[in-house]
């Protein structure tokens, strides 16, 4: 395991002056961080002075955010689980916070962890999951589906046109016994997709599986219904997303309880990181950022 100190080096959190301005982190107020991965942003708005209640499905990612953040003793705490199971038994504790984050996806330490799979180049087996709630590692999921089930969630969530032969390809390299890390699983779907690629043609159906494997979607939407009822009045949400469904999703969402009168306002454009950040993070490119506050009276 990786000592705090570098893994927390290593992660540069997304659009944090964005996050602090619409959490408006302040003595007493509490928030909730539903991904908590190396305590990034949760460390900035503690530093402000919130309370952070944390949240991670990821057993390395909760040790190693709980180390980074005891010096803010007893104004951090930490729950294991997914977020959508944790708001869930929020809301029926009779919880409220000023604010929630959700800082969607893996996190770059797991994405760089050649062990989990998660990446063209791994070693190791294709397994993907980021902890808790995930039944089925990535080759049980290609195993368990039928090609056109497989083929449909490459070409929904990876968005690639050649989620079919890739299905085929997959499907036919399991049965075969030859397929079992990440880079066999990338080297067979190089074979199938032809031309030259600036980015590497497997990037798309990674996305996919990975989603899939981790039900990402269906914890959004479990996210998005908790919400409202987490968030005490005049409370912000803020949710960062990296792939056009989620984003799609959240925006739907926050416009519609919006026009419901739920939230008293939301973000009408999304915010994306600015040009200072996009070069010393690149990660950031695809982060999109939306708000929505709680319709009721300033905390
Ligand atoms: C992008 S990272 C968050 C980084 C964090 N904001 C920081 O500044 O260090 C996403 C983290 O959320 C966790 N995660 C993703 N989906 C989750 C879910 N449904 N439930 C709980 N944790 C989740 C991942 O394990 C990962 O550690």
């Amino acid at each position: 395991m990786p000592e705090p100190t570098d893994a927390a080096a290593r992660h540069i959190p997304v659009l944090l002056a964005e996050v602090v301005e619409h959490l408006r982190p302040a003595p007493g107020r509490r928030v909730l961080d539903c991904t908590l991965g190396l305590g990034g942003h949760s460390e900035a708005l503690l530093a402000g002075g919130a309370t952070v209640h944390g949240v991670d499905r990821d057993a390395q990612a909760r040790a190693l955010a709980t180390a980074r953040l005891a010096p803010f003793g007893s104004r951090f705490s930490v729950r294991a689980g997914t977020f959508a199971d944790a708001m869930e038994a929020l809301v029926r504790e009779g919880e409220r916070f000023d604010g929630v984050l959700a800082d969607l996806g893996v996190s770059s330490m797991q994405l760089d962890d050649d062990n989990r799979g998660f990446s063209i180049r791994s070693a190791a087996q294709a397994d993907m999951r980021m902890g808790d709630g995930c039944p089925r590692s990535a080759l049980e999921l290609i195993d368990a589906l039928g090609q056109d089930e497989l083929a449909d969630i490459i070409y929904q969530y990876g968005e690639e046109r050649l989620s079919r032969r890739i299905a085929a390809a997959l499907k036919r390299g399991r049965t075969e016994g030859r397929l079992h890390t990440g880079a066999e699983l990338a080297e067979e779907i190089r074979r199938v997709v032809p031309g030259h690629h600036q980015r590497h043609p497997a990037g798309r159906t990674f996305q996919a599986l990975r989603i899939a494997v981790n039900d990402e979607l269906g914890q959004l939407d479990r996210l998005l219904a908790a919400l409202p009822a987490l968030l005490a009045p005049g409370g912000r949400a803020v949710v960062i997303s990296f792939h056009s469904l989620e984003d799609r999703a959240v925006k739907t969402d926050f416009r519609d309880r919006r026009e419901a009168g739920t939230y008293a306002d939301a973000a009408r454009r999304v915010i994306t990181a600015g040009a200072a950040e996009l070069s010393a993070n690149p990660r950031s490119t695809p982060a999109k950022l939306r708000w929505a506050e709680r319709a009721g009276a300033h905390p």
